[in-house]
């Protein structure tokens, strides 16, 4: 743990915590519409740029925190306990121990995906902040949404976006100590906004997004470009979501996509997340759009692309790709409102 990482969590948690109590909390999944890629600082993580995404409602993350009746550590990941010295098992206790700080506190978490696996979509970002909810909860600690984004955004960068609904944008903020660097809401609901995701590739990825940004920073000769281009983009995206202008947000999402992925392959050695089959569904889209479609693509640290069009185009996108899992993000806050929540 750096000193700084240390610092945060003195200045924002009480000196002791208290026996934790069980505790759970949701957060979705999402996708960036303007991406994040490459961190100012690693042991904040702490971004080179701001970020957009769209958080992608029921598919995402449940987390119960409770205390170890046996005294010991443990988590369930999906149904199977998981051993300690698995990556993921190690990851989250390093995580809750930012938290207990030396204290003994020993707790049982237990987490389950929504996220389809066929969709392929990594679930740190929804599983990071439904931890820090959970721990946040289970230890009676009262945090603003901000702050627990930043502490969110610790775990994984993306995380820090997966604390709301919608459409929600990550500020780099400038603070050294990384105190404005956290995700808020953009006030806007778009119930025609769909996401598509084309299913390419559902194994693990060959290097994560942290090995894959910080390998693009040091060697990419076209990086030194992007956090300008990746912030003017970010702004840029707010704006079109909140006049809900598609003709310029499609564009704009895609080509910010496309821009990530060159600095990646420019990088010595080249990283490359993308394979044939994400190309020849570009390929595919960009036919289409010759012909009309108003649909565009995204793609993250993986070979997965994800589709963004509006309700209109839902038919045209299924005859194309019959193999498409179609999300809805605002299904998720109609359903609540209806239930008066
Ligand atoms: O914060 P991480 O490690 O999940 O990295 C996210 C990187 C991208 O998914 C490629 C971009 C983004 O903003 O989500």
């Amino acid at each position: 743990m750096t000193d700084a990482l240390g610092q945060m969590f003195d200045e924002l948690l009480p000196a002791e915590l208290p026996a934790p109590r069980a505790f759970t909390a949701y957060a979705p999944s999402n996708i960036a519409l303007s991406k994040y890629w490459g961190k100012r600082d690693a042991g904040l993580n702490l971004p080179l740029n701001s970020s957009l995404s769209i958080s992608l409602g029921h598919w995402g993350s449940e987390t119960r925190v409770g205390p170890a009746t046996d005294g010991v550590d443990r988590v369930w990941l999906n149904g199977q306990e998981l051993s300690p010295d698995q990556a993921f098992a190690t990851k989250v206790f390093r995580f809750v121990d930012l938290f207990r700080r030396g204290a003994d506190l020993p707790v049982h978490i237990v987490t389950e995906n929504s996220i389809p696996t066929a969709a392929g979509l990594a679930s740190s970002a929804s599983g990071f902040a439904a931890l820090t909810l959970a721990l946040a909860g289970a230890f009676g600690l009262d945090l603003s949404k901000a702050q627990l984004s930043r502490i969110a955004r610790v775990g994984s960068g993306s995380a820090s976006r997966s604390l709301w609904h919608g459409f929600v944008r990550w500020d780099k903020g400038t603070k050294p100590d990384g105190s404005d660097s956290h995700a808020r809401p953009i006030d806007i609901t778009w119930p025609e906004f769909r996401i598509a995701i084309v299913p390419v590739d559902t194994g693990p990825k060959l290097k994560s997004s942290r090995d894959g940004m910080n390998h693009t920073v040091e060697t990419s000769p076209l990086f030194a470009n992007w956090p300008t281009q990746a912030e003017t983009d970010c702004n840029a995206m707010e704006t079109h979501v909140l006049m809900r202008d598609f003709a310029q947000l499609g564009p704009l999402a895609e080509a910010n996509a496309l821009a990530m992925h060159a600095t990646m392959m420019a990088a010595r050695p080249s990283l490359n997340y993308l394979k044939p089959e994400s190309w020849a569904v570009l390929e595919r889209l960009w036919l289409a759009r010759e012909q009309g479609l108003a649909a565009y693509a995204t793609m993250d640290a993986g070979a997965n692309v994800k589709l963004l069009f509006l309700d209109q185009s839902t038919d045209d996108l299924t005859s194309i790709y019959p193999q498409i899992q179609i999300f809805s993000p605002f299904d998720y806050q109609s359903e609540n409102a209806s239930k008066g929540a």
